[in-house]
């Protein structure tokens, strides 16, 4: 697929079948996650890939954070209800493709530029996966920045997710999307 074709048909899709997606096509994913662009080559991700029951360690943290926000003393068979609406969310693609930004220590490199690389990443893979015909959707949400949550994934220093990607194969066409045209965000400067 033509990447302005890609860019322009993708749209974010919730709803996926749980159909397993192939390795090959996994990979393939990851590999256009490592050439975004970034300054100083820090190359500054980390990515877990979670399929199957290995979903469950998002579920984890997700069930990690809700109890951790509950505050009140809640009792075992509460906090195990909780968890069990949590922990189902992270099952809601066949594969879920976490994505933390990992900044490196130098000087040149500001923080937010690392961000920066991290967020192209996320969306050569979410654009690549569409070209295979997937769906995919980039979710965040306060837990994803929680410390519960970061303690789940073993993030360390200034290590944070930026989202986590789900992908599977659609269930159903998305709605059609718009966009402010361009021109209406745009100052044209040639002199
Ligand atoms: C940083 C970021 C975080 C997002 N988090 C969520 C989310 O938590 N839940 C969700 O349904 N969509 C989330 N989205 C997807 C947006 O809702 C979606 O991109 C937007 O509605 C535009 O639709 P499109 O992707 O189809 O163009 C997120 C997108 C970005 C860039």
């Amino acid at each position: 697929m033509d990447v302005k074709e890609a860019i322009r048909q993708r749209r974010s899709i919730g709803k996926v079948k749980q159909d397993p997606i192939a390795r090959e096509l996994i990979e393939e994913i990851l590999e256009a996650g490592v050439w975004a662009p970034n300054h100083a080559h820090t190359e500054p991700w980390r990515f877990w890939v979670m399929t199957g029951e290995g979903r469950g360690l998002l579920g984890r943290g997700y069930a990690e954070v809700a109890v951790a926000n509950a505050g009140a003393e809640l009792s075992a068979e509460e906090e195990a209800q909780l968890r069990a609406v949590h922990e189902k969310k992270a099952f809601r693609a066949p594969l879920v493709i976490a994505v933390a930004v990992t900044p490196a220590e130098k000087p040149v490199v500001p923080v937010i530029e690392e961000y920066a690389a991290a967020h192209c990443a996320v969306q050569n893979m979410m654009l690549t996966a569409h070209a295979m015909g997937l769906g995919t959707i980039w979710r965040t949400g306060d837990p994803t920045y929680h410390p519960k949550m970061q303690e789940t994934f073993g993030l360390a220093g200034k290590e944070e997710m930026v989202g986590f990607i789900y992908i599977g194969y659609p269930e159903a066409v998305p709605t059609k999307a718009e966009r402010i045209p361009f021109a209406q965000k745009t100052i044209w400067v040639s002199e």
